[in-house]
């Protein structure tokens, strides 16, 4: 059975104190549970201090970005094993905050700047590389924008992003990896994703891994949802028999929301 995965996207909020702080509410509340696995990931800088404030707890740490080299000159970088020395177990990978599409809808962002938070399939591959053998585990981000739904591309963009992330990876690599369903159209913008359809996606996701792999790998791989997940609507999107848990965003960041939207998960 796969164990839920409740994760946490803090994005860019929280300073080190602050991250400390919500951490060790959530702790009081969630910490001991081992039914749910319970991930933070908060900003780069507050790693340390909410590592700190979870030690000895069962919850896990997760980073939200890294780069593929283990060190070098690379201004602005974060290594696979810096992240471990800090107590990480988790790192995102390929959100749609850092592909190349991030901030397309954006009006404040020059669109000739856009290049600079470009992730693409072949980064992403060289940062599954990397994270794996260090024993970090991915969370793959995929999800198809408005626009690609609407042109009835969303099987077609997350075929071609998981093909080219996983390129050249063997199925006995692959068994700490989880892929986060998140449709672009539904991160930040309150609109989910409804519960049938998450289903039906993680279902291609998870077909997807069958034809690419084998069986086996597909049935072990959690498949989380994300994007506008809240308390009033985990409890529908956690029960689907394909969705394995949640990376959420915005109501991760309530220390009261987040515990119930834990406890919509089903006990498995
Ligand atoms: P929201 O839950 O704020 O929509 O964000 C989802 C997300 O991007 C999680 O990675």
């Amino acid at each position: 059975m796969r164990r839920p995965l409740i994760a946490g996207n803090w994005k860019m909020h929280r300073t080190p104190s602050e991250g400390a702080a919500l951490a060790t509410t959530l702790r009081q509340r969630i910490g001991m549970r081992s039914d749910v696995e319970i991930l933070l990931c908060p900003a780069f800088v507050a790693l340390q201090a909410v590592a700190e404030a979870i030690r000895g707890s069962e919850m896990k740490l997760g980073a939200q970005n890294v780069f593929w080299r283990d060190s070098g000159a690379f201004t602005g970088q974060v290594s696979p094993p810096m992240l471990v020395a800090v107590g990480c177990e988790y790192v995102i990978l390929g959100h749609s905050e850092t592909r190349g599409r991030f901030g397309v809808d954006d009006s404040e962002l020059d669109a000739s700047l856009l290049s600079y938070f470009s992730e693409t399939e072949a980064t992403l591959n060289r940062k599954l590389r990397a994270v794996l053998p260090h024993g970090l585990k991915p969370i793959l981000c995929v999800g198809e924008t408005l626009a690609e739904r609407d042109a009835g591309q969303t099987e077609q963009v997350i075929r071609t992003q998981l093909e080219g992330a996983l390129h050249g990876l063997a199925s006995d690599e692959l068994y700490e990896l989880v892929i986060a369903y998140e449709p672009v159209w539904a991160i930040g913008t309150g609109r989910v994703c409804d519960a049938p359809e998450a289903n039906r996606v993680c279902g291609f996701i998870r077909q997807t891994l069958r034809e690419l792999y084998d069986d086996e790998l597909a049935e072990f791989v959690r498949i989380l949802y994300g994007g506008s997940v809240k308390a009033s609507n985990a409890h529908a999107l956690l029960h689907q028999p394909e969705i394995d848990g949640a990376l959420v965003g915005g109501a991760s960041l309530n220390a009261e929301e987040f515990e119930r939207i834990s406890y919509c998960a089903p006990r498995r």
